[in-house]
């Protein structure tokens, strides 16, 4: 197919009032991404960027600054007056810009998230192959109720009379299981002209794009309607629990396409992944996980119960036991993690290394088969390789203002409880005392001593008794 004979337009202007949000509606999160941005990167597989129109209007600023970085261009339609007037302000744009008119128009929703590239595609083409003024993307959904319905002029010929809204079904069609998607293909010429004939003579006041389609028909155009392969492709989120129900069948359909793939994950339908998510063959979820963002696991790493990874790299046989929370690190192969470890952003786990119980890193490089497995803070640390640091040790990296760096040489042992106040370095193969202040640079070998000594007094606690006995006699 010729993509240069097609543009493409994503009505995204209006407010959502069903939702009873104050975040604009194509700003609602599925699947772990803006409905807008899934419409957008369906678009960009058919048209480059440049070729894509946002209708943008309630919380316009907002809108644009959360699509931006996708490259496409921004159509203001400043009133929210209907899809019909949305298309509108997309004509006036083009005789305004001087872009150059594509042949063909498809519109998309930007509240129909699901939307295949294939099926985008495919309603191009038999838009071309039928020679058609408009072509309607339609459904037959278990409820149509809410939807416009799509009349047709025989039961089994393509061609549509009208695009009915439900507030207008005649009691007659209230039956008819057909719905509009909201997802359509015009000639553009075709659709311009009569963008400026419809009215707002219905329930809503608005300028409806569905009146376009009996306007067609009855200018002798042909109007042409294709079913979807799928119903939940072309599901709309008016309302949160609708927004909810694409979100379960967005995250399934993730699930299963990483099942197909080779990774097992038990009781899928608990686990909450991310669209954008990689995971490699033969590593294993375990229910309750969550993987967000820009999260990748490579093969032969279990993940267990409870752990929420987000937007981290793992590598291979990578273990993450129960609890964990990871976000924006790295973890190289072999390494163990947990329960209950809290990886923050620019936590770099070598390979091999353990990361234990209750332990907590910030901006720290630990390196190769290097421990830290109970109740520890590493933050701002470079901590080399073979290093084993005891439990509750701690790096002290903030003065109140500024930030210090830790750093530990290869092999060194860092006694319990130890506190390693920054900025401060402790050379490679060096042991510090259970229980030290470390306040100056420990050299390589050193054996590094910051308490004060024991004392112990023989006999002291019998002696404080026995006069406690004495007293009450008294
Ligand atoms: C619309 C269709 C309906 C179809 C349904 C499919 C019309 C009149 N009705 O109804 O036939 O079954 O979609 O989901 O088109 N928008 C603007 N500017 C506006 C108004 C809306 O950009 O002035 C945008 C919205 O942000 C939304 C899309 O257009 O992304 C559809 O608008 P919405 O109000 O949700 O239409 P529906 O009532 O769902
Ligand atoms: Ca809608």
């Amino acid at each position: 197919m010729d993509t240069s004979q097609f543009a493409i337009a994503i009505m995204a202007a209006g407010k959502g009032t069903r939702l009873k949000s104050k975040r604009p509606k194509v700003l609602h999160e599925i699947g772990g991404r803006a409905l807008l941005l899934h419409v957008i990167a369906a678009a960009k597989t058919v048209v480059p960027a440049d070729q894509i129109y946002c209708i943008i209007g309630h919380e316009a600023d907002r809108v644009r600054a959360a699509v931006a970085p996708t490259g496409v261009k921004f159509v203001l339609q400043e009133e929210q007056r209907g899809t019909g007037h949305a298309l509108q302000m997309v004509k006036a744009y083009f005789a305004l810009s001087g872009d150059r008119l594509p042949e063909n128009l498809l519109v998309l929703s930007g509240d129909v998230p699901l939307i295949k590239p294939e099926t985008i595609a495919a309603i191009c083409e038999l838009h071309l192959a039928e020679k058609a003024a408009m072509t309607i993307l339609t459904a037959v959904p278990e409820d149509p109720t809410g939807y416009g319905r799509v009349l047709r002029a025989t039961p089994d010929g393509p061609e549509v009379t009208a695009i009915v809204e439900q507030k207008s079904l005649l009691p007659h069609q209230l039956s008819t299981p057909e719905i509009n998607s909201g997802i359509y293909c015009f000639r553009t010429r075709t659709l311009f002209e009569k963008l400026d004939l419809l009215d707002t003579n219905n329930t809503h006041g608005e300028f409806y794009l569905t009146d376009v389609a009996a306007m067609l028909v009855a200018d002798g155009e042909r109007v042409v309607a294709v079913k979807a392969d799928s119903v939940d492709e072309v599901l709309g989120a008016n309302t949160i629990a609708e927004m909810m129900h694409l979100d379960a069948a967005m995250r399934l359909a993730t699930a299963r396409r990483l099942m197909a793939a080779g990774v097992t994950i038990f009781r899928p339908e608990t686990t909450v992944i991310d669209a954008e998510v990689t995971v490699a063959p033969d590593t294993v979820i375990e229910p309750y996980v969550q993987l967000l963002g820009a999260t990748k696991i490579g093969s032969d790493s279990r993940i267990r119960s409870y752990s929420v990874i987000q937007s981290s790299q793992l590598g291979d046989n990578v273990t993450v036991r129960n609890g964990c929370i990871l976000d924006g690190a790295t973890v190289a192969n072999g390494a163990i993690l947990g329960p209950y470890a809290h990886l923050r952003p620019e936590s770099k786990i070598g390979e091999n290394a353990h990361v234990g119980n209750f332990v907590e890193t910030k901006k720290v490089t630990l390196g190769k088969g290097s421990k830290a497995n109970h109740l520890n803070y590493l933050g701002d640390a470079v901590i080399g390789d073979g290093v084993n640091v005891g439990a509750g040790a701690i790096t002290c990296n903030y003065d109140g203002v500024h930030k210090h760096l830790t750093t530990i040489g290869d092999g060194v042992f860092v006694g319990s409880d130890s506190t390693l106040v920054a900025p401060v370095t402790i050379g490679a193969g060096a042991y510090i005392a259970a229980g030290s202040c470390i306040t100056e640079d420990v050299p390589a070998d050193a054996l590094a001593l910051g308490r004060t000594r024991q004392v112990t007094k023989p006999g002291w606690v019998a002696e404080k008794r026995a006069a406690r006995a004495t007293k009450k006699d008294c």
